[in-house]
């Protein structure tokens, strides 16, 4: 693998399903995994084997079907876990278990009432039994933002010691600040023995929105893997978006990283999720909200009718939008209302537009949005025909 290859690992079959009212069924798990392994993903966490009759036939047919991408599944630092982990990962290509266990002090105190001590037992054991059954073995210390770097350290040893490939420092409360999250990163890299054997995972939380913001530092710093979801879906605030974190890296070539996504599939994949999911995305939503590309001040929509990058940095077509739009409301211009009626088939001289633009604006503070049907019905107020056009 290059040194500046950045491994996408999609958890929206796992952590984004766990959100409540995104249950899906098998076959709506398997056209979505489908469609993760087009798109390019690394990796694809299909489920949580043991938590369910459906959970484990799910990971068991999304192994069957993947063809390019690692199918991985998750576990606790539990033997029977593991060991049903296995048997639901047995028809895959890669096949790889996700095991860990909650490594910060409120984690260890209140969730296990153990010790530092026995939690690194417990982990270690559980990598060492997973290699039992798969080459591939990925070790989460749950908590890891709020836990303490140097006990994470011991920790990330330990695992690397009992045969874990990849070590996932999930940021599971989503309450780091980026400075310090890829501090955390930089601090592994600095001091674990064995790290450069390894792949450092980030998956972070968005508790605060700095989700895809810490994912980046991370990445920055050293990590080589990123945990993320189809439209940032996922707990309570949700999981880094997939499509943020690939069009960030796209966009900042300085940074030097790149991913295997085929951007170009990315609206018709969040599109896709959402649908099946029943979550709808929030239009301002980067990168594939339905407002992503759209432009509706009269300054803006000047701007981009001129030249599309004095707005945009993204170009649409890129991850699959047809095209920049420019909504017709109160607030745009001449331009505008020139370049939409155009479209439908009016060239408008000054004279015209000067009229027309007149009556649009009456039109438009009657309503949110201007549309083709209203544009056709301006121009036969203002008698103004389609023999106008050129
Ligand atoms: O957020 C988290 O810590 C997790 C782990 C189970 C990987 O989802
Ligand atoms: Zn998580």
């Amino acid at each position: 693998m290059s040194d500046n290859k950045v491994q996408i690992f999609d958890t929206t079959l796992r952590d984004g399903e766990q959100v409540p009212g995104c249950k899906l069924n098998t076959e709506q798990k398997l056209i979505i995994a489908e469609r993760l392994d087009l798109l390019g993903v690394d990796v694809i966490e299909a489920g949580f084997p043991v938590s369910s009759p459906g959970d484990f036939s799910s990971v068991t047919e999304i192994a069957k079907l993947v063809k390019n991408a690692t199918v991985c599944g998750l576990t606790r630092a539990v033997e029977n876990d593991i060991k049903v982990a296995a048997e639901a990962l047995r028809y895959a290509k890669k096949p790889r278990i996700h095991t860990g266990i909650g490594t910060s002090e409120s984690h260890i105190k209140y969730k296990f009432k153990s010790t530092q001590d026995k939690v690194i037992e417990r982990g270690a054991a559980a990598v060492a039994y997973a290699k039992s059954f798969v080459e591939d073995v990925e070790f989460y210390a749950e908590d890891a933002g709020r836990t303490d770097n140097e006990f994470l350290a011991r920790v990330c040893e330990a695992m690397i010691k009992a045969g874990a490939t990849v070590l996932n420092i999930p940021d599971t409360t989503g309450y780091c600040l980026p400075e310090e999250y890829g501090a955390k990163i930089k601090y592994l890299k600095e001091n674990v023995r064995g790290i450069d054997k390894v792949i450092i995972s980030c998956h972070c939380h968005n508790d605060l929105g700095l989700a895809t913001a810490n994912s980046i530092a991370g990445v920055i710093h050293g990590a080589r893997q990123i945990e993320c979801t189809i439209n940032g879906i996922g707990e309570r605030a949700g999981n880094t978006a997939l499509e943020e974190v690939v069009m960030i890296m796209n966009q900042h070539p300085y940074l030097d990283l790149n991913t295997n996504i085929n951007t170009k599939l990315l609206y018709d994949t969040s599109k896709m999720v959402s649908e099946k999911m029943g979550m709808v995305v929030q239009p301002n939503k980067a990168i594939v909200g339905a407002n992503a590309f759209a432009h509706s001040s009269g300054i803006h929509q000047d701007g981009v009718i001129k030249n599309r990058e004095t707005y945009e940095i993204i170009d649409p077509a890129e991850v699959g939008v047809t095209e920049s739009a420019i909504v017709l409301t109160a607030r745009s211009g001449r331009a505008a209302l020139a370049y939409r009626a155009k479209k439908i088939g009016y060239e408008l001289t000054k004279l015209q537009l000067d009229k027309v633009y007149k009556e649009f604006l009456d039109f438009a503070d009657t309503k949110k949005e201007v549309v083709d049907e209203d544009i056709h019905q301006i121009m036969k107020n203002t008698k103004v025909t389609s023999a106008a056009v050129a």
